[in-house]
Formats: structure tokens, C-alpha cells, sequence
């Protein structure tokens, strides 16, 4: 019997054509050159399109489907957003920071060409991020293209992902309690997955009450996912996540300090309580949003 939070046949087939879409779109939007600097375009892509689950693609277009926005302009977003994830992935594996030589299965950024070249697709691929999210293909409503640059600036920012991701590496070597993990996991990694479903309440320009909603259920669905990785960092088998098994080991996350078992417990518990923030949408509406929840859980990669 397959269990019951297996990503169902229709959430499956939903992430599938979500990822394809915009892989397209991610690839039109980050062309290849034949200009002197094609190396750096090579490194670029080489960072974006080498695989990946696509949750925060996902979670954008699930989000504006909720508002009726056009799905084409919640790609784009999308893409920007993925832009963003996949430098602070090129980063997180430099020898500087987690040093980790294989990404999706592949070699990482630094070892297919070399450290100075991953640091550039990096950078390069953070200011595409914005530069898509400003073209008014984007929205044609300015004040619309701002809220998306603001809300992912932040995100992603010093008090941010990379605010999260210095706290990450001070846990080497000082011991965090449990309310400081929460917080360097809520930066490092729920803010990104945040914005990607706030994004599609900006687009739709949800009211008040709707859009927080959204923010909640991210909140804690980012948490839950953090959490999920530090336990397949100890648990899950490399051929399957593509990428090194027990990086962790000497950093402080709610498995080395928790353990297994209650990480596990507290990542269910995030998880349910996220899917609760979603009963302000009528249920029929927001069953890929709730699956998905209940996929990252169970999620092997
Ligand atoms: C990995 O993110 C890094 C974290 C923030 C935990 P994902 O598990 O979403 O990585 P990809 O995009 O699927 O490779
Ligand atoms: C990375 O966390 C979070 C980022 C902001 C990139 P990890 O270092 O645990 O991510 P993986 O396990 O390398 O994907
Ligand atoms: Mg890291
Ligand atoms: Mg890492
Ligand atoms: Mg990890």
C-alpha cells in the first residue's frame, strides 16, 4: 500500500507540468551567449537547469491560481524566485561555506568550472532575479513590480536568507538554543519559500486577510521544509537528493540537537498546523496547496 501522503497522482502530475513550464521559462530568460563572457552564461545555467524539485515554482503558481492571475506572469515571478534559490545554492556549496562538491545529481557550480566562476553566476543570477521581476511583462501595474522587488529583496536579504545562512555558519562553532534554530531556519530558508507564496497573493493584489493567510501557512510549511532537509542530510541516500549525505554533523539544527525523532515530530506538527492557515479559501481551491504540504513530509529528495 503506498502511504497515504505520497504525492497523489494529481499533485504528482500537477508539480510535473508546473516544472516543465517553467524550466521553459527559465531557459528563455537566461539565454545562452556567444559573446566573451559565454562562460559565465554557461555557469548560470548550468546552476538553474541541472534538475530540482521546483517546490517554490510551484508554490507561486498554486498561489496566484488562488487570485485568478494570469499563470504565464506567476511563471515569470516564478522563475525570478528560482533565479534566486539556485545562486544560494551555488553559494551554500562553495568550499567557504558547506563545500559540497555535487548539486542535483551533478557536479556543483565550482567543481564543473571553478570557484571565482560560481561566485559570478551567483551574483549574476541574483540581479536577473530582479531584473525579470521589473520588466513589466512581469505586471504591467508598477507598483505591483516594486511589492515583488521589495517582498524578495527582503527575503533574500540580510535579514533574509543570507542573514539565516550567517547564523548557519555560527552554529559551527556556538551552540544555539531552540529559539535561535527556529530563527536561523525561518531566514535561511522560509523566507524564500515565503515570498513564493506571497508572490501570488501580490500579483492577484489579495486583500489583507487573504494574503496573510498565505504568508502563515508558507511560515510554517518553510519551517517544516528546513526541518525535512536536516533530516534527510542524516537519513536519506544521496543517489536520491543529489547532493552529499551528513553535511550537517557539526552544525546546529533541530536534528543535532533534538534528534531524529523530535524533529521529525516537530516538522508533522508545523505541517498541520500550516495547512489550518488555508481554511480561509474554500477547500476545493486550495487541495494542491494542502498535498504539497503533506509532500514535503514525506519527501525522499
Ligand atoms: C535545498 O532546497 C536547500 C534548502 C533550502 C533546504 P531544495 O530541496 O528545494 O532544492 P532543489 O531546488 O529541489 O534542488
Ligand atoms: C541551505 O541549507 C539553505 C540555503 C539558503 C541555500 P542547506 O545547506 O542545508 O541546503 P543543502 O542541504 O545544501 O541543500
Ligand atoms: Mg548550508
Ligand atoms: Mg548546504
Ligand atoms: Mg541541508
Amino acid at each position: 500500500m503506498p502511504s497515504p501522503r505520497e504525492a497523489s497522482p494529481a499533485l504528482q502530475e500537477s508539480m510535473d507540468r508546473i516544472a516543465d513550464e517553467v524550466n521553459r521559462t527559465i531557459s528563455r530568460l537566461l539565454p545562452e551567449t556567444d559573446l566573451a563572457e559565454a562562460r559565465l552564461y554557461d555557469a548560470m545555467r548550468h546552476g538553474v537547469l541541472n534538475g530540482g524539485k521546483r517546490l517554490r515554482p510551484f508554490l507561486t503558481v498554486q498561489s496566484a491560481k488562488l487570485f485568478g492571475v494570469d499563470e504565464a506572469r506567476a511563471r515569470r515571478v516564478a522563475a525570478a524566485l528560482e533565479y534566486m534559490h539556485c545562486y544560494s545554492l551555488i553559494h551554500d556549496d562553495l568550499p567557504a561555506m558547506d563545500d559540497a562538491d555535487t548539486r542535483r545529481g551533478k557536479p556543483a557550480v565550482h567543481k564543473e568550472f571553478d570557484e571565482a566562476t560560481a561566485i559570478l553566476a551567483g551574483d549574476a543570477l541574483q540581479a536577473l532575479a530582479f531584473e525579470v521581476l521589473a520588466d513589466p511583462e512581469t505586471h504591467e501595474d508598477p507598483r505591483v513590480r516594486v511589492e515583488l522587488i521589495s517582498a524578495l529583496a527582503k527575503a533574500a536579504g540580510g535579514h533574509g536568507m543570507c542573514g539565516g545562512q550567517m547564523l548557519d555558519l555560527l552554529g559551527e562553532t556556538e551552540e544555539f538554543d531552540v529559539g535561535t534554530i527556529s530563527r536561523m531556519q525561518r531566514m535561511k530558508t522560509g523566507m524564500l519559500i515565503s515570498f513564493a507564496c506571497e508572490a501570488g497573493a501580490i500579483l492577484g493584489k489579495a486583500d489583507a486577510a487573504r494574503r496573510k493567510a498565505l504568508r502563515n501557512f508558507a511560515f510554517d510549511l518553510g519551517m517544516a521544509f528546513q526541518v525535512t532537509d536536516d533530516i534527510l542530510d542524516v537519513e536519506a541516500d544521496p543517489a536520491e537528493t543529489g547532493k552529499p549525505a551528513n553535511q550537517d554533523a557539526a552544525k546546529s539544527t533541530f536534528v543535532t540537537t533534538l534528534g531524529k525523532e523530535q524533529a521529525k515530530m516537530r516538522a508533522e506538527m508545523l505541517v498541520q498546523q500550516a495547512v489550518r492557515h488555508l481554511h480561509v479559501f474554500d477547500e476545493r481551491r486550495t487541495t494542491m496547496l494542502r498535498e504539497v504540504a503533506f509532500y514535503v513530509l514525506e519527501r525522499r529528495a
